[in-house]
């Protein structure tokens, strides 16, 4: 075997990678309220699935809880990115708290789904993770019309009151490929089962799951950076492993990663899901580089450019202010 020189070793970068506009939004929206309002500002939940993103808002004056229960009456609270059910937000109601709602428009789009066919009175295929917060909040819209389908195996329990009447969602951060799966397996029990009117897996999944198969089919080991709680970050593994990498590993920062992985290897992939800051990637790109791999190619098969709004409660003061 040619023994491995610093020249053949290389970097493939995917692009998109990391902060989606969802979470672009929901990160600035908490340091705009701690500017406006002053700390301490209360979060429900981690307002992104990213450590490193709610340990700094920590540092600066957010304080994280898991329900609104745990604010002090009257306090500000935001909700995370992921989204809240109604019952959320009648309880913040009911302790008289000033409410900030980061939930990405994207998630707020598949809720209004909900409520408008549960609405038509249809049974819905909710597909997405059983536990994660967005689709505890997706479910809350209409609990007696809603049904978690998560994986292919579960398809098989699925029992509905009329099979003329269904349509499927989803959560906005699966697997493509795994989703039309299911969505197939799932049609072949009901042929009647309508799909959404849009895709419910936003553009970001979509777009970073696009970019990793690039990278992946050339690469033999892909590093995706994100946290272990975060849904799309966990797909990329999953996808880069698909389409080709010998190995693929979730890593929270560049301290994570194993020098052992990159014995034999001449291209590492690097990706990083939608609620990672790009300095984490950077100290990755820097420990790759420390270990001779210095030649670092960006690969971007799609280009994005999608912008959020603030929530339009902050909005509203920081007009007054300015
Ligand atoms: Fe929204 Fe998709 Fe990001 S649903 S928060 S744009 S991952």
């Amino acid at each position: 075997m040619e023994p491995q020189t610093p020249t053949s070793r290389r970097v493939l970068v995917a692009k998109p990678r990391g902060y989606c506009a969802g979470v672009d939004r929901a990160v600035v929206a908490v340091e705009k309220a701690l500017e406006q309002y002053g700390a301490p500002i209360y979060v429900r939940k981690q307002i992104v699935h990213n450590t490193h993103v709610v340990k700094t808002l920590e540092a600066r004056g957010a304080i994280f809880v898991e329900e609104t229960e745990e604010v002090p009456e009257g306090a500000i609270v935001v909700f995370s990115a992921h989204g809240v059910s109604p019952a959320v937000h009648s309880a913040a109601k009911q302790r008289n708290l000033r409410t900030i709602d980061a939930t990405c428009p994207l998630v707020t789009k598949v809720h209004n789904e909900a409520k408008r066919f549960a609405g038509q009175d249809y049974e819905i295929l909710l597909i997405g993770h059983e536990g994660h917060e967005e689709v505890e909040g997706t479910s809350g819209e209409a609990p007696e019309h809603i049904q978690l389908v998560d994986g292919l195996d579960s398809v098989d329990r699925v029992q509905v009151k009329d099979p003329s009447k269904l349509i499927w969602l989803s959560q906005t951060t699966l697997s493509v490929d795994e989703t039309t799966e299911t969505v197939a397996k799932l049609k072949q029990r009901f042929p009647n089962l309508l799909d959404p009117p849009s895709d419910d897996i936003c553009y970001a999944t979509q777009n970073r799951q696009i970019a990793v198969k690039e990278i992946a089919a050339e690469a033999q080991l892909v590093i995706v950076v994100g946290s272990e709680n975060s849904s799309n970050s966990k797909r990329l593994v999953e996808v880069a492993m698909d389409y080709g990498a010998d190995a693929s590993y979730l890593v929270d920062n560049a301290g994570f990663i194993r020098d052992e992985w990159l014995e034999g290897v001449t291209t590492v992939g690097v990706t990083s899901g939608a609620s990672v800051p790009e300095e984490l990637v950077e100290e990755v790109l820097a420990y790759l580089a420390e270990h001779g791999f210095g030649d670092v190619t960006e690969v971007e098969p799609v280009q994005e450019s999608m912008r959020f709004a603030l929530p339009h409660e902050l909005r509203k003061d920081l007009r007054t202010v300015s």
